[in-house]
């Protein structure tokens, strides 16, 4: 593989030299993306960093590799530094991207804690330097539109914003790395769940649509956090949220599903209700009164690809840390949090096509009634939660 020697046009900013740190796992999407763009010219890929060695042809000529993170910022002068890693080694890595000076494309969620976050947030100031945070729902062009129609009352009074998550993960998710499925590991906290990581994106969607992403944007917040598989975090929770102009917005989730279902976040209104495939950039429209919902799919803009265009004109970047803080906050409710263990005779652990995996019974239903009841499943007295 060779990349594309990029095209600087008389005056135009110099493409970013980016480089990638964590190359497996998610990482590998964003070597991928950091190859995709570097042959439309948008960025030069000149590093990439893993503990683990790159796969056969995984990186193009000309891209150096290297197992330290420091060692690669201290030889490769990059603009910009992608992050995959795990969860509890974000704040060490990013902090050495900024102070090296290099804005940072950070994957979700960006640290573990409210006070390290607002640790990557002084050291953004402090070095001049951006956070893009890695929750890709947030560029889609469904997002601007909810909020448009949100603003213009097209569908009447808001009256409550839901979060649907309904996954299913193996056993052998929880077993893909040391750190899956922890609350700590050696000392470190890691914060790992179904909340802050797999369908974290749910919750920092509900907030972007309900215009209370920032730290300030939740005035009430509980979280209610139940495990089924053998782990130490949640695999099923809800996550409860007044905002500052009294919006409920409530998130209910589960990785114990039956089957794999597409998450959603619903905006419900007096007038109609929009229901937001956020991984799809799929918004399902009903009207009140009407059987049939209207199916609009939009575009998506890529956060490093907004963030090169940040760097180049200003640009609004999609997913600012500033944004994750409302997150955040309900990442630090999860990090006091203790999940309750859902006795084993509430489950039952299924093999089939996706492999062995644990099911909650009549989870769906609970987790449907959650979100949109705006109540915990103990508040709703769901028989586990009992
Ligand atoms: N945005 C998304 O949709 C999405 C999806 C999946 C995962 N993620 C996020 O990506 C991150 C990684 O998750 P994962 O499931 O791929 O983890 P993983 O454990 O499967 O992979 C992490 C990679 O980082 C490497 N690594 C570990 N420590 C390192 C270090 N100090 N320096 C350099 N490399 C190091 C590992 O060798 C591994 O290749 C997490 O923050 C996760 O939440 C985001």
């Amino acid at each position: 593989m060779t990349q594309t020697a990029p095209q600087d046009r008389a005056g135009a900013t110099p493409p970013p030299r980016v480089a990638v740190v964590g190359m497996h796992g998610y990482g590998a999407q964003h070597v991928r993306h950091a190859v995709e763009l570097a042959g439309r010219g948008r960025l030069v890929f000149v590093a990439a960093a893993d503990r683990v060695p790159a796969a056969a042809d995984q990186l193009p000529d000309g891209v150096r590799e290297f197992t330290d993170a420091a060692e690669m910022l201290a030889e490769v002068g990059a603009d910009v530094v992608t992050i995959a890693t795990p969860i509890h080694t974000h704040l060490p890595i990013a902090e050495l991207a900024l102070r090296a000076g290099a804005d940072v494309l950070l994957e979700k969620p960006p640290v573990t804690s409210l006070s390290q976050f607002e640790e990557l947030g002084r050291a953004a100031a402090e070095t001049g330097r951006v956070v893009q945070v890695g929750f890709q729902s947030l560029g889609s062009h469904a997002i601007g539109e909810l909020r448009r129609m949100m603003a213009a009352g097209e569908l009447g009074e808001i009256t409550g914003i839901s979060g649907v998550g309904r996954w299913l993960r193996t056993l052998d998710y929880w077993r893909r790395s040391p750190w899956a499925g922890r609350r700590q590991l050696d000392g470190v906290e890691v914060v790992d769940g179904v909340v802050t990581n797999p369908l974290a994106h749910a919750t920092a969607t509900a907030l972007r649509l309900a215009g209370a992403d920032t730290l300030e944007g939740p005035a009430e917040l509980e979280v209610e956090l139940f495990r089924a598989n053998s782990i130490e975090a949640d695999d099923t929770s809800v996550v409860r949220i007044v905002t500052a102009t009294g919006l409920p917005v409530t998130v209910a989730l589960t990785l114990c599903a039956g089957e794999q279902e597409t998450p959603f976040v619903e905006v419900t209104g007096t007038a109609g209700s929009a229901r937001f495939f956020y991984t799809d950039d799929v918004v399902e429209l009903r009207r009140a009164g009407d059987d049939v919902a209207q199916r609009v799919v939009f575009d998506r803009t890529s956060l490093l690809d907004n963030l090169i265009e940040h760097r180049a004109t200003g640009a609004t970047l999609l997913s600012p840390l500033t944004s994750s803080g409302g997150f955040t906050r309900v990442l630090d409710a999860v990090r006091r949090g203790r999940p309750r263990q859902i006795p084993s005779s509430f489950s039952e652990l299924r093999e089939d096509e996706h492999g062995r995996h644990v099911v909650i019974g009549g989870i769906e239903d609970w987790v449907e009634r959650a979100a949109f009841e705006h109540r915990t499943f103990s508040a709703l007295d769901a028989p586990f939660a009992r």
